[in-house]
């Protein structure tokens, strides 16, 4: 089989990748190691930026996001006990966040892309790329036992953190920035309505706690733990105690509980894989850089990559111009750079550190108080969660 644009991953990032290349007239093929199920039942995260609302409204797959996705014009700070607003929409020239699950969205595109009848194979086996740096790279795999070979142009690597495509880069060529945090995220779903109508991002002594929520009936709700912790440790009524100790105000706010329908824990760390291309491989997502979720920034960051890719593939499919193609990687990476940097700040801002002394604590406070009474500073809290302006 031969394509222009062969797909790794069937993510937010593969899928619409996948998407803006057919309107633009190229030709694609996606393979993903999961099933279609898998995909769109992962519970991954849900806050849209938005320039990814606005993209997937543009493009033709925002009719079950513009019915179903809820609207937000602010998020709560809630530290020592209080309540504090962050008025998204008044800081940003009228912005807002949308909450649609990211399987959702999966969800839309993959409808999409089925509806044109190109090429998608689900549940992959041995999935390999090849002569990357030929004209002609390559990708090989199996379904059902049966091998196929997909010679293409360009390859996008959007399979995620754990992917192949990265790690088939020679490791001389990628230059890595981590960091890992001695802390993690304990996530549950339940079956409750939310307790607030907006995201509380809480900080307190105990750690940090998030309320979100997906649905008008199901709660995602999350607490800073241990790294090494086991969720056996954690039974329902001690997630649900931790949770209400955490959120507790001053004026008796309630937080609703209801049946605890999934759990896990998640580490958390900033990645970066430099430059996001190899020969005709590039990187979209994940699989070439991961943020801590205290920003919500993941899922958006993958979308602005394959907006960007999109663009290249396309001016070098009309004109023959490799420009955009050659800038991609940069292009990106000042985008990617600056959201780590927002997504470290919120985590650095509200979790408990383990070797954290009072002199940290106050001046974590100091900051907390700073951003919830300037202007300026709630300004740049806001435009970065509503999403940066694209390049
Ligand atoms: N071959 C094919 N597909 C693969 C392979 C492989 N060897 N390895 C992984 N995949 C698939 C995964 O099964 C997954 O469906 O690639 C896809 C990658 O999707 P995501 O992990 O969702 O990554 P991405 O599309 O970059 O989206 C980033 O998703 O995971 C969240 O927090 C993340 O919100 C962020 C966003
Ligand atoms: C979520 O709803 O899963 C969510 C919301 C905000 C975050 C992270 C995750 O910062």
């Amino acid at each position: 089989m031969r394509t222009q644009v062969g797909i790794v991953g069937a993510g937010p990032a593969g899928m619409m990748l996948a998407h803006l290349l057919h309107r633009a007239g190229i030709d694609s093929v996606v393979v993903e190691l999961r099933s279609r199920h898998y995909v769109q039942e992962r519970v991954r995260a849900g806050v849209l930026e938005q320039g990814t609302r606005d993209l997937m409204v543009e493009t033709g797959v925002g009719a079950r996001l513009q019915r179903d996705g809820i609207t937000h014009h602010g998020l709560e700070l809630r530290f020592g006990g209080q309540v504090h607003r962050i008025d998204l929409s008044d800081l940003t020239g009228g912005k807002s966040i949308t909450i649609y699950p990211q399987g959702e969205l999966v969800k839309d595109l993959t409808d999409a892309r089925i509806a044109t009848g190109a090429p998608i194979y689900f549940a992959a086996e041995d999935v390999g790329t090849h002569e990357l740096d030929s004209d002609a790279p390559t990708i090989r795999f199996l379904v059902d036992g049966q091998e196929h070979q997909v010679r293409c142009d360009f390859i996008a690597g959007c399979d995620g953190f754990h992917g192949i495509t990265r790690s088939s880069i020679p490791a001389s060529a990628l230059t890595i920035f981590e960091r890992t945090y001695p802390f993690a995220w304990l996530g549950i779903l339940a079956e409750t309505p939310p307790s607030s109508e907006e995201l509380i991002y809480c900080h307190h002594e105990r750690g940090f706690a998030l309320h979100s929520m997906r649905t008008p009936k199901l709660t995602r709700l999350y607490l800073q733990c241990d790294p090494d912790d086991d969720i056996g440790n954690w039974p329902d009524d001690r997630i649900w105690s931790e949770l209400n100790s955490r959120f507790a105000t001053d004026d008796g706010w309630k937080l609703n509980c209801g049946p605890i329908v999934q759990k896990g824990i998640t580490p958390m760390r900033s990645f970066v894989a430099e430059p996001m291309r190899f020969e005709r491989l590039l990187l979209a997502g994940d699989c070439a850089h991961i943020v801590p979720p205290t920003g919500a920034k993941g899922l958006n960051l993958a979308i602005a990559d394959v907006r960007l890719m999109a663009s290249a593939l396309a001016e070098f499919y009309k004109s023959g111009s490799h420009d955009l193609l050659d800038l991609y990687s940069q292009t990106s990476l000042r985008r990617v750079w600056k959201v780590q940097r927002f997504s470290w700040w919120m985590t650095s801002m509200l979790h408990r550190f383990p070797h954290e002394n009072s002199f940290d604590q106050r001046r974590q406070i100091a900051e907390l108080d700073y951003v919830t009474s300037s202007r300026a500073a709630a300004q740049s809290l806001a435009e970065n969660y509503v999403g940066l302006p694209f390049d």
